[in-house]
């Protein structure tokens, strides 16, 4: 019998565990259910995870699911399953690999937990939300992409590591695919509430705006063998728990438009309300000009690795 609120974790690597590490420190579910074809290292940091959760008396219990049928009546749904990009592999080699993991993985879902609400974190992160929306035939409200609240904590945490103050009281704000053209925006980015623009120069700003283009990377650069965890994992966290609380709170997430900010068919990150059915609203900012034409080569990636699912016959005329 399910007790409270249930959230499934797919690929229990270091994001999906992180995730689920997060999420049981802070009891915001009463169960925590891990997949991943590598049962016994999910049974592993599940039971780790667990005994962390009763050390802070928290009353979250993480077990594991041996198949997706165990994934059953979830309320959130975390996908983190993916292969890296291997030696040799192009970024389109990765793009059908991936899909075809997700879709797997969403007919699964789809099946066994057919009122969750999906949060894709696999890579490419929009055109695997994509995919998962397609193939879930979930509305759109129901299957968001993580990565808005990952891009714009790396561009806070730059904006407060050259300003030398302002922790904690930083509101960065990137829009945009989860590439390296997503959108930083300066113009709607605060300290305290003072805009960035009367703190720092063009040319410091323009060297945020591009350390956080490539914030993953540079990360990866250190790891060698591996890429960022922490971040996106609590960023992962902040979206359950926004859903799973209700908040109404506003952040950057992956969603599909249909017309908003002038495209439709594609997936982009855009401020959304989270509540308990999901996206629940999509809030368009003005952007001027330049940020337009920054949204629209943004856009145009996307469409471009949505043109290849497409090429390669990926949704069978879905
Ligand atoms: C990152 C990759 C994992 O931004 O998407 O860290």
């Amino acid at each position: 019998m399910k007790q409270g609120k249930r959230v499934g974790i797919v690929g229990a690597g270091n994001v999906g565990a992180t995730v689920a590490y997060s999420l049981a420190m802070l009891g915001s579910c009463h169960e925590i259910i891990l997949r991943d074809n590598k049962i016994d290292v999910a049974r592993g940091k599940a039971l780790d995870m667990s005994q962390a959760a009763s050390a802070v008396r928290s009353h979250t219990v993480v077990r594991v699911a041996e198949s997706m049928e165990e994934l059953v009546n979830c309320d959130v749904v975390v996908v983190t399953a993916g292969s890296p990009r291997l030696p040799g592999m192009s970024r389109d080699d990765l793009l059908m690999i991936n899909a075809n993991i997700t879709k797997e993985v969403i007919e699964g879902i789809a099946k066994y937990s057919p009122d969750a609400i999906i949060i894709m974190v696999s890579n490419p992160l929009d055109a695997m939300t994509y995919v998962a929306l397609k193939e879930s035939g979930f509305d759109r409200s129901r299957v968001i992409g993580m990565a808005g609240i990952l891009d714009s904590s790396r561009m806070a945490a730059f904006i407060q590591e050259k300003l030398g103050y302002g922790g904690g009281q930083i509101r960065a704000s990137v829009m945009g695919g989860h590439g390296d053209d997503m959108v930083p925006l300066p113009r709607y980015s605060t300290v305290a509430g003072v805009p960035l623009t009367d703190v720092l120069s063009d040319s410091e700003i323009a060297e945020i705006v591009d350390r956080t283009r490539h914030g993953g990377a540079e990360i990866v650069g250190y790891l060698k063998t591996g890429s960022a965890y922490y971040a996106p994992a609590k960023s992962t966290a902040i979206m359950v728990e926004a859903i799973l609380k209700d908040t109404k709170q506003i952040h950057p997430c992956a969603v599909y438009l249909e017309g908003e900010y002038g495209y439709s068919d594609v997936v982009s990150g855009v401020p959304v309300m989270l509540g308990a059915n999901g996206a629940e609203k999509i809030i368009e900012v003005t952007l001027n000009a330049a940020e337009q034409e920054m949204f629209k080569s943004s856009c145009a990636s996307v469409q471009e690795l949505i043109k290849t699912l497409n090429k390669n016959n990926f949704f069978g005329g879905k």
